[in-house]
């Protein structure tokens, strides 16, 4: 796996290249609407064939799911791309967004990447080999109730607009019980800091896999938990996700258990 691992960071670092290279002309890029508020530019579509590339050309086998172009191939081996997490911050020059890679095999995940190029910070995990930002072996904070801890979220958009009111009103019991709430616009990057403790819990609906594949196995190796939001079944398939050490997250999931109705809720 070391050898995957490697060329996922090196894929990684040509997407994220591609990106810092393209802020300085953010003005002239070509922007379509995948959606309303919704947002692709040929950098995205730039980062993601770079990725492809590296992968192919020591993997050609492998398959491929990635954000904008799909899925490609069939294999036990699977790579799940986001080749910009946080297209809304770049295009507004906020210094906030992501590459993130993971491999799959069957249905493990293997290796996760995730580059931040405007900080140059990389996260790289291998299953039961740790996290590491730079290289350094990072863990999940240590703090045991909400009281003082960060917490970290993404607003609901699209179809999740749906749950607003339990959303906010989860926001709302956050806000009320902890220290601070963030907002980065990097959903894997967010993941990524909360392995690295730098923040304490997260919670999100409707994310998409390619999203957290990445951060998913970095929380588990940095020894923090990461599930749906009632704590049961997998956020990789639902895509609402709750996360933070054994403690602060299944305080979190207490505090949300009264905004969160089994019958008309998301899980
Ligand atoms: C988005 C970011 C954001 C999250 C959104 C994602 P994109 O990814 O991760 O933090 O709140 O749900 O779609 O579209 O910029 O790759
Ligand atoms: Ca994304
Ligand atoms: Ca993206």
């Amino acid at each position: 796996m070391q050898a995957m691992l490697n060329t996922a960071i090196q894929a990684a670092r040509r997407a994220g290249d591609i990106a810092i290279r393209s802020l300085s002309r953010l003005d002239q890029l070509e922007i379509k609407a995948k959606a309303r508020n919704e947002y692709v530019t040929q950098v995205d579509q730039a980062a993601e064939q770079a990725i492809i590339e590296s992968i192919h050309k020591r993997y050609p086998d492998h398959a491929i799911l990635a954000e904008e172009s799909g899925r490609q191939g069939s294999s036990e081996f699977v790579w799940i791309i986001d080749p910009l997490d946080g297209t809304t911050n770049f295009l507004h020059g906020f210094p906030t967004f992501s590459v993130s890679i993971a491999l799959r095999k069957r249905d493990v995940l293997e290796v996760g990447v995730v580059y931040d190029p405007c900080r140059q910070e990389l996260y790289t995990t291998m299953r039961g080999r740790g996290a590491q930002l730079d290289g350094k072996r990072i863990r999940v904070s240590e703090r045991r109730e909400l009281e003082g801890t960060l917490i970290g979220t993404g607003f609901p958009y699209r179809s999740n607009t749906r749950w607003m009111k339990t959303y906010l009103g989860m926001l709302g019991s956050v806000m009320e019980n902890t220290a601070g709430v963030r907002r980065p616009g990097s959903a894997a990057l967010d993941l990524c800091y909360l392995a690295a403790g730098r923040l304490d819990g997260f919670f999100e609906f409707g994310l998409e896999i390619w999203d957290v594949a990445a951060g998913t196995l970095m929380i588990q190796e940095a020894g923090g938990v990461i599930s749906n939001l009632t704590g049961s079944g997998s956020h990789m398939d639902s895509g609402n996700v709750l996360a933070g050490n054994l403690k602060i997250h299944d305080a979190l999931r207490e505090l949300f258990t009264p905004h969160l109705n089994a019958d008309t809720g998301p899980a």
